[in-house]
């Protein structure tokens, strides 16, 4: 067996050089910097008032206080695991195989994603996702030795075309048995804010299932960004497409539409993986922080939940007007840039017009911090980043002020015009 000099394992090594990490970094060694970057959520509407009167709800009774800040079980407090059903069965239009059983809770959804990939995948296995898609779940799966293979999209999210002629592919390949999931962000996707169609969510399934021929193929939904919807009405999930509920696994989270900070996720789950994911979860952390969990739970009970995502919709869809808008000003009108007008999420993905390499070391990177402003290269979200292609970006206009988008935008729109000539 061979071992390394460093000491360290393979695993740790198929974990390093995060593409992020340089983005990070420029943004911490340069504070005035305007970052379309980050992914943070809103901070002046973080919910302090609803949470302070959750927290003084949950601590007013000493039995109740003394139980929130004892450890809980490994899959999670009873009571949110229904709550988090309950809700789910209202937007989609009923229970079907659902149970209460099912819910397993994370801090965050990031950890069940996680999960999932200790649960599923051995070195040479494949995950087959959105082409682009969301970079840490790509990167959690080289973590594993794994390989994550882009399939393509359109406006409509994941191309069902695509999808099948990869998997005949792998068929024909001798490959199949390696592919173990289908991961697909079935709203407002990190980077571009795309949905998948309601017409393609029963195909999907349809798709896993037929192509589950040596084993379970398991299709992942990301919900993260479910409840950022700033117009049209709410699709139902693929997760109840899945009518006996052995193929997809539903994965949600507070974090975008409450605070990230409280880190509160859940996966609802076949049942098939309750006991493997749960032997896993047991070695990590034998469940989640109760405490974040009774808190939650406590919010939604009080009905303080719905009014703040009401709100955030507003701040949002405010801030993305502001953003388009600038958009439209700066680089739509003069034809230098084509983007996406999405109807929820946090983000906005745009393609130059002119071939210009948009990456840490190609020309326009250096000009936009110069001008003041950061952006995530877009070849960063596909997983094969040398064939992705060059002339995008994704910006996020979650952390900013309406006033500090519009003018991060006048920013790039000048390093963009600089790049040009
Ligand atoms: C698509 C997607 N899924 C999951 C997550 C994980 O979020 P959390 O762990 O805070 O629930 C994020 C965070 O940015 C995301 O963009």
């Amino acid at each position: 067996m061979s071992k390394s000099k460093s000491g360290l394992s393979q695993r740790s090594g198929w974990a390093a050089d995060q593409p992020i990490g340089f983005l990070m970094h420029k943004a911490l060694a340069h504070p005035e910097l305007v970052s379309l970057a980050a992914g943070f959520v809103d901070q002046a509407s973080l919910p302090s008032e609803a949470t302070r009167s959750a927290a003084a709800s949950l601590l007013a009774d000493g039995e109740r206080a003394r139980a929130a800040l004892q450890y809980g079980t490994t899959n999670g407090d009873p009571m949110l695991r229904r709550q988090i059903l309950e809700r789910l069965a209202a937007a989609d239009g009923g229970s079907g195989a659902l149970d209460e059983e099912r819910v397993v809770l994370t801090p965050g959804s990031n950890q069940m994603l996680y999960l999932l990939a200790e649960t599923l995948l051995d070195p040479g296995d494949i995950v087959l996702c959105d082409a682009p898609s969301y970079f840490v779940f790509m990167g959690i799966v080289k973590n594993m030795g794994a390989q994550a293979r882009g399939v393509a999209t359109d406006e409509q999210g994941m191309r069902m075309d695509a999808l099948e002629a990869e998997l005949e592919d792998r068929a024909a390949a001798g490959e199949l048995g390696r592919v173990k999931a289908i991961y697909v962000v079935s709203y407002f996707d990190n980077p571009r804010s795309v949905s998948l169609a309601a017409e393609r969510r029963g195909r999907l399934v349809e798709l896993a299932k037929r192509y589950s021929r040596e084993h379970p193929l398991y299709v992942i939904e990301d919900a993260a960004y479910r409840e950022l919807r700033y117009a049209g009405d709410d699709e139902k999930s693929v997760l109840a497409h899945d009518i006996d509920g052995q193929h997809v696994i539903y994965a949600g989270t507070f974090s975008k539409s409450f605070s990230p900070g409280v880190r509160v996720g859940y996966g609802i789950l076949p049942k098939s993986l309750l006991d493997p994911l749960l032997a896993i979860k047991g070695n990590l952390d034998f469940g989640s922080p109760h405490f974040s969990q009774r808190l939650i739970s406590e919010v939604l009970r009080l009905s303080l939940y719905d009014p703040h995502v009401e709100l955030l919709r507003d701040v949002y869809q405010r801030k993305q007007t502001a953003m388009l808008r600038a958009l439209d000003l700066h680089l739509g009108q003069k034809g230098l840039a084509r983007y996406l007008r999405p109807h929820g999420g946090l983000y906005v993905w745009v393609e130059l017009v002119q071939d210009i390499d948009t990456g840490q070391h190609g020309k326009l990177f250096p000009l936009a911090v110069e001008e003041g402003v950061l952006y995530v290269p877009g070849a960063y979200f596909f997983c094969d980043v040398q064939s992705a292609p060059r002339s995008c970006m994704r910006l996020s206009f979650g952390v900013q002020s309406e006033e500090r988008v519009e003018a991060g935008i006048a920013k790039l729109a000048r390093a963009i015009e600089r790049a040009v000539v």
